[in-house]
């Protein structure tokens, strides 16, 4: 099912279409290995090429009502990390996610929905790669004693009652190493979940599995508190 460009006396090559995000092998990969998809129904999937901020998107579309959905991007060109910083999100090498979720509990809560995601991204990582990942207490994943992924969960608490409104969790992953490198400020700590690869499916069966890993668990985020000192 992967499409390839063939020119006579040159090679072949992955199309250019095979190497952004294919919204019909998440959807299928969830709806294959996660028998709570049916309950997902009303959850919207959005997949893109590039976009400024997943987690922008998702803070914009809160404004649309009560709605959970999950942002996906090839490329971001304003990513965000903690304490303000960038996250570099270049094309076709990195999977970035964001979840808006409206949870109706305590503020206190909210930190457990990063940890939560954390688990879940290692164990949909497990499932589609056979690599075991650490988590970095609480907001980072690394694999070979170097940064693949980090979580910005960003929220908006009621005043008068000191419940979460909606709380978005970011998580930006990096499967390849950038054709052109890692930044010089993030060399030393960033490195990549896997090798160059021909399976093109692998970032888009990945999301999915993220997806369906959160789904499976975000009713009871505070179990990841075990999880994480089992
Ligand atoms: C960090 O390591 O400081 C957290 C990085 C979080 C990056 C993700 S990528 C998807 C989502 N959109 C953003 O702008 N940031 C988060």
């Amino acid at each position: 099912g992967i499409e390839i460009e063939a020119v006579t006396n040159k090679g072949y090559r992955l199309s250019e279409k095979e190497k952004l995000i294919n919204r019909d092998i998440i959807l299928n990969e969830l709806e294959t290995s996660y028998s709570e998809y049916k309950y997902l129904k009303d959850v919207e999937v959005f997949a893109y090429q590039t976009v400024e901020s997943t987690n922008d998107l998702a803070k914009d579309y809160s404004k649309e009502g009560e709605k959970e959905a999950v942002f996906i991007a090839d490329s971001q060109t304003k990513g965000r990390g903690r304490k303000g910083r960038d996250f570099y999100s270049p094309t076709s090498t990195g999977l970035y996610m964001s979840f808006l979720i409206y949870p109706h509990t305590d503020f206190s809560h909210a930190m457990n929905y990063t940890c939560m995601t954390a688990e879940c991204i290692c164990r949909a990582i497990k499932k589609v790669t056979d690599i075991d990942v650490q988590i970095k207490w609480v907001n980072d994943i690394y694999y070979k004693d170097k940064k693949i992924a980090g979580i910005l969960t960003e929220g908006i608490t009621s005043i008068e009652d000191g419940t979460l409104s909606y709380v978005v969790i970011g998580a930006g992953i990096n499967i390849y190493t950038p054709y052109e490198g890692f930044p010089e400020d993030i060399k030393k700590k960033a490195g990549s979940l896997l090798e160059y690869s021909t399976d093109s499916t692998i970032r888009d069966r990945l999301a999915g599995a993220i997806i369906g890993e959160f789904y499976k668990s975000y009713k009871e985020p505070d179990k990841c508190i075990n999880w994480v000192s089992d």
